[in-house]
């Protein structure tokens, strides 16, 4: 999870206490390049972190944005030539990702919000021959983009508690799809729980960013142990160019500055541009609009310390943030987590 927050040291110390750590695919090539002086793009930056998780934690996974749309072939491709145990892939219906490249051993997996997006998935990958090794059904309580509308977000419909049974039922439907639950966990009671309720396992992203290995600087740590509820907010207009509602810390720096549409639109690092009517990757709402967007590719690096004079950050966190009193190494959370300790 999250722009240079789940790199390989978390996600190898995550996989060495028995998870699976999953490492952030955005922005790779500009934070490995960063990190080894050597310039690199997104296949070989990829490549590279795939390989350093799986040399020191033995099993890895990468989550692959669909809005990243113009890196998103070469870092699936990085990641399968790596041999990442899993791909795990939202922020839009990963419609295409079969077709990228053969998976081979590697897991795919979705994110969906709902039945009806775990079905439309499913169908077209039954077409390319491919059905998801596990889908992780995310709610709205999450971190980073949510896949509910603004006005939908706190429906009691939409409780991950709720969402589960349905797409539970889809996933049947399809031969028994392993369903992991996100957005809102954070005890070993709530696993309990939710595999109570049928659920394979979980997802948890939250708790992962304020530990000793997530590789967000302390700013960010800081602010996440800061943060109260009323200080966690679902950004939109001013929000995420993405088009879906963003969590923020409320006292982000960018998106403090946001509101007051302070920052001149910039774009100098175009990862979420989509392409125009002659193929080109020029279009992003936030180049031309700092009224209703942000910037999320600066304030998301700048969250993760690069380019952090010249950039305000944006800091992304679930809503159980507000929970979160102390940074802890890993294995203490993991062994908390697997019931190990209280
Ligand atoms: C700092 C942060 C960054 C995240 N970045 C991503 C991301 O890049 N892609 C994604 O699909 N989900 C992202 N998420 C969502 C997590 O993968 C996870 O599903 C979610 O946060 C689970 O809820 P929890 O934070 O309450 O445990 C992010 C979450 C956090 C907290
Ligand atoms: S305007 Fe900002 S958010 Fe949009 S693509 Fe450019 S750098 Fe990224």
């Amino acid at each position: 999870m999250g722009v240079g927050v789940s790199l390989h040291p978390l996600a190898a110390a995550v996989a060495r206490e028995g998870g699976l750590g999953i490492i952030s695919s955005a922005c790779l090539d500009r934070l490995v390049s960063k990190r080894t002086g050597k310039r690199m793009g997104t296949y070989d930056a990829t490549y590279e972190e795939i390989s350093l998780s799986k040399n020191l934690g033995g099993l890895a996974g990468i989550n692959i944005m669909v809005a990243l749309v113009k890196d998103y072939a070469n870092s699936v491709k990085g990641a399968l030539d790596a041999g990442a145990d899993a791909i795990i892939s939202g922020a839009g219906l990963p419609l295409s990702l079969p077709a990228i490249q053969h998976p081979k051993e590697t897991a795919l997996i979705p994110i969906v919000s709902s039945a009806r997006a775990l079905d439309i998935i499913c169908k077209k990958w039954e077409k390319l021959g491919y059905r998801p090794d596990a889908v992780v059904l995310e709610g709205p309580l999450a971190g980073g983009h949510l896949g509910f509308r603004i006005d939908q977000i706190d429906l009691d419909a939409n409780k991950l508690e709720n969402l589960l049974p349905p797409v539970k039922d889809m996933a049947r439907k399809y031969g028994d799809i392993p369903v992991i639950v996100a957005g809102g966990i954070y005890t070993h009671a709530d696993i309990v729980k939710f595999i109570a309720l049928g659920a394979d396992g979980v997802q948890m992203g939250t708790r992962f960013l304020a530990t000793e290995e997530s590789s967000a600087p302390e700013e960010y740590k800081q602010a996440v142990l800061d943060a109260k509820d009323e200080d966690i907010v679902v950004a939109h207009r001013p929000g995420s160019p993405c088009g879906l509602p963003f969590r923020v810390i409320k006292q982000s720096p960018m998106y403090a500055s946001s509101l007051k549409a302070l920052r001149s639109p910039k774009c100098d690092k175009g990862y979420v541009l989509l392409k125009d009517s002659e193929g080109k990757f020029t279009l992003c709402p936030a180049k031309v609009n700092n009224k209703d967007y942000f910037c999320i590719c600066n304030g998301l690096l700048s969250s993760a310390g690069y380019n952090r004079t010249e950039e305000e950050p944006l800091y992304t966190v679930g809503t159980s943030a507000s929970r979160v009193d102390r940074i802890v190494p890993v294995k203490y959370l993991m062994d908390e987590l697997t019931g190990k300790t209280s």
